[in-house]
């Protein structure tokens, strides 16, 4: 399966492991790492982001993708609809089918509040579901969520909102405590304690996992849960705009069935926007991890009505995307493959970092591994460096990768490759989008009344680089949080008069600022047409 020029340079690996084994790369110092991210992290290329030029987030810069997305108009300019005419009347209405929704749904329909979930796809159809390394919460004796707070605060380059991390890790022990009983089935030992591990950045074992699909399980749990408590879910149907009252609260979603292209209103007193990332942006020509559905939509919804954006600024690009095979190209190898022992080795079989630096300065340093230092092994599609996993089963026994990472194993037999006896090919992929809309401790935005964000749709909870297993714990956190607001705030509120007048004030700003020749947005689904010349 792998070319002569990678088996030539396998040989290579294979010569340096038993030295390597014996080893610990350094860690880079706070300079280095500083120098390293300046030089190599795509954050830091200028091409890749452009001014934003109207709202709240004005003279701020975006990814080129996202900004013409803020810089388009509402599909619904032309459209003169009947707001009078309602579809659907409920007290919350959670916009995305991911966990961060359905953690959402679930808090919102056991506080007695009538909850809908309308989904682009179908429910699960999200990042959640492709997540596998694990989630992280501080729950041994050695650990602390001031701990975990530590490590999340310094690896997000202390730029986290305090009031949100302390939350995140606060309520970690608990997240895990609610999904364990819902039915998640984390790994455990003998004893029934769950089997905790490293990740990039961590001081303490607190990754929980189920193997190496530990998304795909906490997903099948709440979707399930969501299921079985009869919660209306709405799918293949696209919330494409916001409406608000004439008191400027937000008041439901305009709808698109994405089958009959049809419109329909949604009526809530409170809205969850749960829409997830922004991967199939493929900033800078980025593959990506994300699924396909991850198209910034609740940032561009939520930005029109007025909200504003926080980090909008700062992308995760996973270390460990695959670089080879071409089939599977910038799918997620997750950082649990080093949290188990493999090693980052170069072209010549060198160890070129410690496998569990952060995720943006690992990224970073396999950047520059395969462009200045030219120690990359070229692949059909780029190149890419060594992810040394024999090792695993050198340190752990054999069969530790089956039973691990079985998931990894299984994507790579597919194509010929056995990850226990030949090293694997991985370079960055685009994995996960750090800003989002800003939100308050309890979920709310700070801008439009009883509108609120959970999830990956959240800026500022991680602040500008998020660690391994933070992100399925947000979902949870911020999920259950929001849906308790929600669900609270939604017994006090009254609807005034609906409107979609914050749309045409929004592409009277595109005019006065020059954006002319801007689509329409939200995009829904990525674009892969090839166009013709
Ligand atoms: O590497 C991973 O398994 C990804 C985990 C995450 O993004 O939290």
């Amino acid at each position: 399966m792998f070319t002569e020029s990678m088996l030539e340079s396998i040989k290579k690996v294979e010569a340096t492991r038993a030295e390597r084994m014996g080893m610990e790369p350094r860690r880079m110092t706070a300079e280095e790492k500083s120098e390293l991210l300046k030089a190599y992290h795509p954050d830091y290329r200028p091409e890749g982001f452009k001014e934003i030029q109207i709202g709240p987030n004005k003279g701020q810069k975006a990814p080129v993708e996202l900004a013409n997305l803020l810089h388009s108009n509402s599909r619904l300019l032309d459209e003169n609809l009947d707001l009078s005419k309602i579809d659907y009347d409920v007290d919350v209405l959670v916009i995305g089918g991911g966990g961060a929704g359905a953690a959402a749904a679930i808090e919102a329909n056991e506080a007695g509040a009538n909850v809908m979930v309308v989904t682009k796809l179908r429910i699960g159809d999200a990042n959640t579901m492709m997540a596998e390394g694990g989630i992280q919460a501080a729950d041994k004796e050695n650990d602390s969520p001031v701990q975990h707070y530590l490590d999340a605060f310094g690896g997000g380059h202390f730029a986290a909102r305090p009031e949100l991390l302390r939350r995140l890790v606060m309520e970690a022990p608990d997240a895990i405590r609610w999904l364990n009983e819902l039915g998640v089935m984390f790994d455990k030992d003998e004893d029934g304690r769950m089997v905790t591990t490293h990740g990039g950045g961590t001081s303490r074992k607190r990754m929980h996992a189920c193997k190496d699909y530990s998304g795909a399980e906490i997903m099948r749990t709440v979707r399930d849960e969501v299921l079985n408590r009869k919660i209306p879910v709405v799918e293949f149907t696209s919330a494409v705009e916001l409406i608000k009252d004439d008191k400027g609260q937000v008041a439901g979603a305009v709808l698109l069935n994405m089958e009959t292209g049809d419109y329909l209103v949604a009526r809530a007193k409170t809205v969850i926007i749960a829409t997830g990332g922004a991967g199939r942006l493929h900033y800078q020509n980025f593959p990506t991890s994300n699924h396909y559905g991850a198209t910034a939509d609740g940032l561009i919804l939520g930005y029109r009505a007025g909200a504003p954006l926080l980090y909008q600024d700062t992308i995760q690009y996973h270390p460990t995307g695959v670089a080879y095979p071409s089939q599977i190209f910038g799918a997620l190898v997750t950082e649990k493959v080093r949290s188990i022992g493999a090693m980052l080795v170069n072209r010549e079989g060198e160890a070129f970092m410690h496998p569990l630096e952060t995720r943006d300065v690992s990224a970073a340093s396999i950047i520059r591994e395969c462009s200045t230092r030219a120690m990359g092994v070229q692949t059909p599609l780029g190149s890419g460096v060594w992810l040394d996993t024999p090792m695993i089963e050198l340190l752990h026994g054999e069969g530790t990768i089956e039973k691990r990472i079985p998931a990894m194993l299984r994507m790579y037999m597919n194509y010929g490759i056995d990850m226990r006896k030949q090293p694997i090919l991985i370079y960055p992929t685009l994995h996960y989008q750090n800003g989002g809309l800003e939100i308050g401790g309890e979920g709310f935005t700070k801008t439009i009344p009883n509108l609120l964000v959970a999830g990956e749709a959240v800026g500022g909870i991680h602040g500008r680089n998020r660690l391994m297993g933070n992100s399925l714990l947000d979902i949870i956190v911020f999920g259950r949080n929001a849906g308790k607001a929600a669900a609270a705030k939604a017994k006090e509120v009254t609807l005034g008069a609906p409107n979609l007048n914050h749309i045409y004030e929004y592409a009277q700003m595109l005019k006065q600022a020059g954006c002319t020749e801007a689509g329409v947005s939200p995009l829904l689904l990525p674009q892969y047409t090839r166009h013709e010349r």
